[in-house]
């Protein structure tokens, strides 16, 4: 790793963790000139969650054909890039190395500097992009599928692993937990989106499960006793093969126990943690911050506290290349370049 200093940027990212190929051109780390997200949802429903290999088959199908319509979209020329920055870590290792493979191949083909991006670190630069005004220190949220960790930013544009992590998931992953309460709830896959459909007409107080998401140790989140509950509720002692037990409204009275459960442990969790550290903001990122109820009730808490919140778009919530180009433009700034050695990493 080099170190140099620069003010403007055109930075092409790729990203490819775990099932969206994204790809995007972004100037000083904020004008979008061109991307695209291809979801492989279509292709893992069959199966009911994201199949390793289904991933890496799919991404290496996606993710060239998609860098050329960049260039295409954005009428810029790869001479004119600055760097290529790709998401190197954490994920699923084969996917990653689609990803990692494809930009050391761009970089030597065109002679461009590599900058690895780490995944989480990418979510939270999302809020940055949603709120330009956001400022450090603060502490962000990330829930996604794979992860559920709350972090102090100590300072604007920190440097690799610059955040100090302040609590995660003693089990599952907030998204992972989605996931399995739709599955068992007979919603299907992906979850998040269902689950938040199914408890508009649903009832949060019908089941007493918010505790169930806070250990004892008052500052992790667990997400399987809240898992085990849905279980019983949907499949009684049956277990995960038996049928159904409930009608549309009992689905729908669980499916908003389950919303309300997680939200609130990540509402309290995370707003313990700005009293505690004294910020003034709040970021979130991530897939389930996507989640209309979570982000609703995490602006309440906030206004409540006289905190500020960076909420991204949907759009910058579920994985994409932008907020991959972001966090990418930021160390090209300080000076971050990687060489072709560049590793992987899958936590
Ligand atoms: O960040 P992301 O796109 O991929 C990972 O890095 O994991 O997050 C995907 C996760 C999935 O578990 C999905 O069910 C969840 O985000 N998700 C949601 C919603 N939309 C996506 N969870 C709750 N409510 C949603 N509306
Ligand atoms: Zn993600």
């Amino acid at each position: 790793m080099t170190r140099a200093r620069s003010a403007q940027s055109l930075i092409l990212a790729l990203e490819s963790s775990c099932d969206e190929t994204a790809g995007a051109i972004v100037r000083d780390g904020r004008d979008v000139l061109s991307q695209f997200v291809a979801s492989q949802v279509d292709l893992h429903r069959a199966y009911g969650g994201v199949v390793p290999e289904v991933a890496c088959r799919a991404h290496m199908e996606c993710l060239l054909p998609g860098v050329d319509s960049l260039f295409r979209d954005a009428a810029v020329a790869p001479v004119d890039l600055s760097a290529i920055a790709v998401t190197n870590r954490p994920g699923l290792i084969g996917a990653l190395l689609v990803g990692v493979s494809a930009a050391k191949g761009l970089a030597m083909a065109w002679d461009k500097p590599l900058i690895g991006i780490d995944h989480i670190e990418g979510h939270i630069a999302a809020a940055g992009l949603a709120e330009p005004e956001l400022r450090a220190p603060y502490i962000a949220l990330v829930v996604s599928g794979g992860h559920t960790n709350l972090y102090l930013v100590p300072e604007d544009n920190p440097g690799r692993g610059g955040m100090q992590r302040l609590a995660s998931t003693l089990d599952d992953a907030a998204g992972e937990a989605f996931d399995k309460a739709a599955k068992l709830l007979g919603l299907g896959f992906p979850g998040g989106p269902r689950i938040e459909a199914a408890a508009k007409n649903g009832d949060p107080e019908a089941y007493a499960w918010r505790k169930t998401c806070l250990p004892p140790d008052g500052t992790n989140f667990s997400f399987s006793g809240l898992k085990t509950a849905v279980l019983y509720a949907a499949r009684g002692r049956a277990g995960r093969k038996g049928p159904l037990l409930l009608d549309e409204k009992g689905v729908a009275d669980a499916a908003a126990s389950f919303q309300e459960a997680v939200t609130h442990a990540l509402t309290e969790r995370t707003m313990r943690a700005a009293d505690e550290c004294r910020v003034g903001w709040i970021a979130l990122g991530g897939g389930v911050a996507a989640n209309g109820y979570l982000r609703a009730a995490m602006r309440a808490a906030a206004e409540k506290r006289g905190l500020r919140i960076a909420v991204p778009p949907m759009s910058l919530c579920t994985d994409n290349a932008v907020m991959i180009a972001a966090r990418g433009a930021a160390l090209y700034d300080a000076g971050v370049r990687d060489g072709l050695d560049l590793e992987t990493a899958a936590r």
